[in-house]
């Protein structure tokens, strides 16, 4: 039977070392705040920007809300973000994607001051992440590095495969797993022999939004197997890119969804929260 690894108690384990932090910050007179703009009321991105202020709140960061409508414009988006840069009581600022399509999401994301960048999507973060500098993490694969140490899997010197290439988990995945030296290969809807690439892996983690698509003849025997997804069966259930039930017989270890890496986007976020402290 495969090890559940649990991402609900291991963010709040985290959570918890992050509120003694902030509470330390604040008796040192630093109030440690957060931004937060949501354009329009995308059901789900309202659900995603509702669990970033409750952890904001839960650990003592304190959060500001801009909720925008959908048909506002992007000048005045980028203006409000450049009012947010200049504000020296704010130290991260986070759009929620997606953006609506009149709004031109590169040019929002490289307007946030990359000291303010909690959600590490500026390009001078991801290319600090590239070659190893210091700056912010993008918190899904943060997250998941943060997962595999806490639950005792070791990751040097491993076979790991990302499935995916988004810019958000795939290609940080990717540099995070080559940062604690596994052997990286990241697949995609484009390669050859899925299934053969995919059973390489002591590390498998999936992050290509098509519910239950990996069975058990994607799964190398005993491998660790992380699931980045959140979608509805047809029975309306939440589900990951996983088959858990198929692969939970074959696997050493496995991500259950809900309460396996959706936890842990929120800690990272609240964690690169406290370290723009750091960096401003
Ligand atoms: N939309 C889906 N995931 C994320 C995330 O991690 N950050 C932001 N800003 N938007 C998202």
């Amino acid at each position: 039977m495969a090890k559940l690894i649990d991402g609900k108690s291991i963010s709040k384990q985290i959570k918890d070392e992050l509120a003694q932090r902030a509470g330390e910050l604040a008796k040192a007179g630093c109030t440690v705040t957060l931004a937060v703009i949501q354009v329009g009321s995308d059901p789900a991105s309202t659900v995603y920007v509702n669990n970033k202020k409750k952890g904001c709140e839960y650990i003592g960061i304190r959060s500001l809300s801009y909720e925008l409508a959908q048909e506002t414009g992007e000048e005045e988006l980028l203006a409000l973000i450049g009012e947010l840069n200049g504000r020296g009581d704010v130290n991260g600022i986070l759009v929620q994607l997606p953006l609506p399509g009149h709004i031109d999401e590169d040019r929002v994301i490289r307007a946030i001051d990359p000291t303010k960048d909690v959600d590490g999507f500026h390009p001078q973060n991801v290319g600090a992440l590239c070659i190893g500098q210091p700056g912010f993490v993008s918190c899904t694969p943060a997250g998941i590095i943060q997962l595999l140490k806490r639950s005792g899997v070791s990751i040097a010197g491993k076979e790991c495969v990302i499935l995916g290439r988004s810019n958000i988990v795939g290609k940080p995945m990717a540099l995070l797993m080559l940062r604690e030296n596994a052997t990286v290969t990241i697949a995609h809807s484009r390669t050859t022999d899925l299934k053969e690439v995919t059973k390489r892996a002591d590390i498998l983690i999936v992050a290509v939004g098509k519910p239950k698509m990996i069975t058990r003849e994607y799964v190398k025997e005993g491998a660790v197997v992380i699931d980045v997804g959140i979608n509805r069966s047809e029975t309306g259930k939440l589900c990951g890119d996983v088959d858990f039930e198929d692969v939970e017989g074959i696997c050493s270890a496995i991500t259950p969804v809900p309460g396996g890496v959706g936890p842990m986007t929120i800690a990272m976020l609240l964690h690169n929260c406290l370290e723009s402290v750091n960096l401003q």
